[in-house]
C-alpha cells in the first residue's frame, strides 16, 4: 500500500484526541511527517506525545519544506479559508475540519481551488463515519424503516475551553459549530430540507443553545437540539432517533447498549462502538488523495454549511427560513 505523507496544521484540542491518534493507527496508509502550530508550547507537547520531530510554527514553511501529499487543517474556524486556499494552491490535498468555513464564499473558493489544482478536498463531517450512525443510514437505505416520518437529534455539551469559541465572529456559536453535525447527517439520511425554524439561548451575541425544526419533502420533520449550556462536569452526549413507516431506531451515547432498532414486531439492541469515526474518516481520504473518487464530496459539505447558515439566520430572528428560496436567491 502506498503511504501518503501527511502534515497536520493545528495541534490543539481536536487534533490531540482525534487526528493524532488516528494517524498513529493508520501507519500502513499514512506517514505522519510533520506538524505546524503557531503556539510553540502546544507544538512541542504534541510533537513529544505523538513522536513527530519535524515541527513548524509557520504552516507555510511546512508546506514549502516538506513534500506533503495531504495537509489536515484543524485550526480555529476563521482561519480555515486562508489556510485551506494556501494548501490547495500549493498542490497539496486538503482534509479540512468542519465547519468548512465561516462563509459560503470561503467554502466556494476552496472548492474552486481544489478543482483548479486537481486536488482532493474532504470536510471533517465525522458523524457520517460513526458506526451507529452508519448502521442507521444502511438500514434506512435498505428500506428497513420505510419512509422517514420523524427524526430527533441532540448534541449536548459544555462550552469548549479555547477562548475563540466565545467570540461570535470567530465560532459563530453552537449552531455552526455543533448543530452542523446533525444537519449534515440528516441531509445524508433523509434528504434536503424545505425549511428550518430555530430558536435559541444567547450569551450576548453568542448562540449557546439552539433548538430547531426542519421540514423535509414528503411528511418528514426533524427536531434538533445542540447546546453548550451544560455544566463542565457533564460528559458530552448525543441522542438520535429516526421513526419511519415500517420501523425505527434510537441511539443514546449515555446507554451501554447504544443502538436499538424496532421493525414490525421485532427489536434488536447492539453497541456499535468499535473503530472510531476519526480513524475511519481519514482512512476514507486515502483513495481520493490518490486521485480516486471522493467518498464525501466537498460540494455536499457545502450544502451542510448552507443549511447551518440558514439555521443561524432563523436563530437571529428571521423566523422560518424557506431553503429553496434561499438557494434560488
Ligand atoms: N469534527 C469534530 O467533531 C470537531 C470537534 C472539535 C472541534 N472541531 C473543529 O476543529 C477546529 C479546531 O478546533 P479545536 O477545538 O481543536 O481548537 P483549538 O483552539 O483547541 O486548537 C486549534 C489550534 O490551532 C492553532 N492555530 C491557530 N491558528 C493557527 C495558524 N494560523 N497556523 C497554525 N496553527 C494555528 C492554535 O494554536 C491551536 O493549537 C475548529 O474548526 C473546530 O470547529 C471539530
Amino acid at each position: 500500500m502506498e503511504r501518503l505523507a501527511v502534515g497536520l496544521i493545528g495541534c490543539g484540542t481536536l487534533s490531540s484526541y482525534a487526528h493524532g491518534p488516528a494517524l498513529r493507527k493508520l501507519e500502513r496508509m499514512y506517514e505522519f511527517r510533520a506538524i505546524a502550530d503557531i503556539d510553540p508550547i502546544t507544538l512541542n507537547a504534541f510533537s513529544k506525545r505523538f513522536g513527530v520531530d519535524r515541527k513548524y510554527t509557520d504552516y507555510k514553511e511546512m508546506i514549502s519544506s516538506e513534500d506533503l501529499d495531504i495537509a489536515i487543517v484543524a485550526t480555529p474556524t476563521p482561519t480555515h479559508e486562508e489556510i485551506g486556499l494556501y494548501v490547495l494552491n500549493h498542490g497539496v490535498n486538503l482534509f479540512m475540519e468542519k465547519p468548512f468555513a465561516l462563509t459560503l464564499e470561503g467554502a466556494r473558493n476552496m472548492i474552486e481551488a481544489s478543482e483548479r489544482q486537481g486536488r482532493a478536498l474532504q470536510v471533517g463531517h465525522c458523524v457520517r463515519f460513526w458506526p451507529g450512525y452508519v448502521q442507521i443510514k444502511e438500514q434506512m437505505s435498505n428500506g428497513d424503516y420505510g419512509e422517514p416520518l420523524l427524526a430527533k437529534a441532540h448534541r449536548w455539551g459544555t462550552m469548549p475551553a479555547p477562548l475563540w469559541y466565545r467570540d461570535p465572529a470567530q465560532s459563530n456559536g453552537v449552531g455552526l459549530d455543533v448543530a452542523i453535525h446533525d444537519l449534515d447527517y440528516l441531509r445524508w439520511l433523509i434528504g434536503e430540507p424545505k425549511s428550518v425554524y430555530a430558536q435559541g439561548r444567547f450569551e450576548g451575541k453568542l448562540p449557546m443553545t439552539v433548538q430547531a425544526v426542519l421540514e423535509f419533502e414528503g411528511d418528514a420533520i426533524a427536531y434538533i437540539d445542540a447546546s453548550w449550556d451544560f455544566p463542565p462536569s457533564w460528559r458530552f452526549a448525543t441522542f438520535f432517533e429516526i421513526i419511519g413507516t415500517k420501523g425505527m431506531a434510537q441511539m443514546d451515547s449515555r446507554e451501554s447498549t447504544t443502538l436499538e432498532v424496532y421493525t414490525g414486531h421485532t427489536s434488536s439492541a447492539s453497541s456499535p462502538r468499535e473503530d472510531d469515526a476519526y480513524t475511519r474518516q481519514l482512512a476514507a481520504f486515502w483513495e481520493p488523495a490518490r486521485g480516486g473518487k471522493p467518498v464525501l464530496p466537498a460540494t455536499d459539505s457545502y450544502k451542510s454549511l448552507e443549511l447551518a447558515l440558514a439555521l443561524n439566520k432563523s436563530l437571529n430572528g428571521a423566523g422560518r427560513v424557506e431553503l429553496k428560496r434561499e438557494i434560488a436567491q
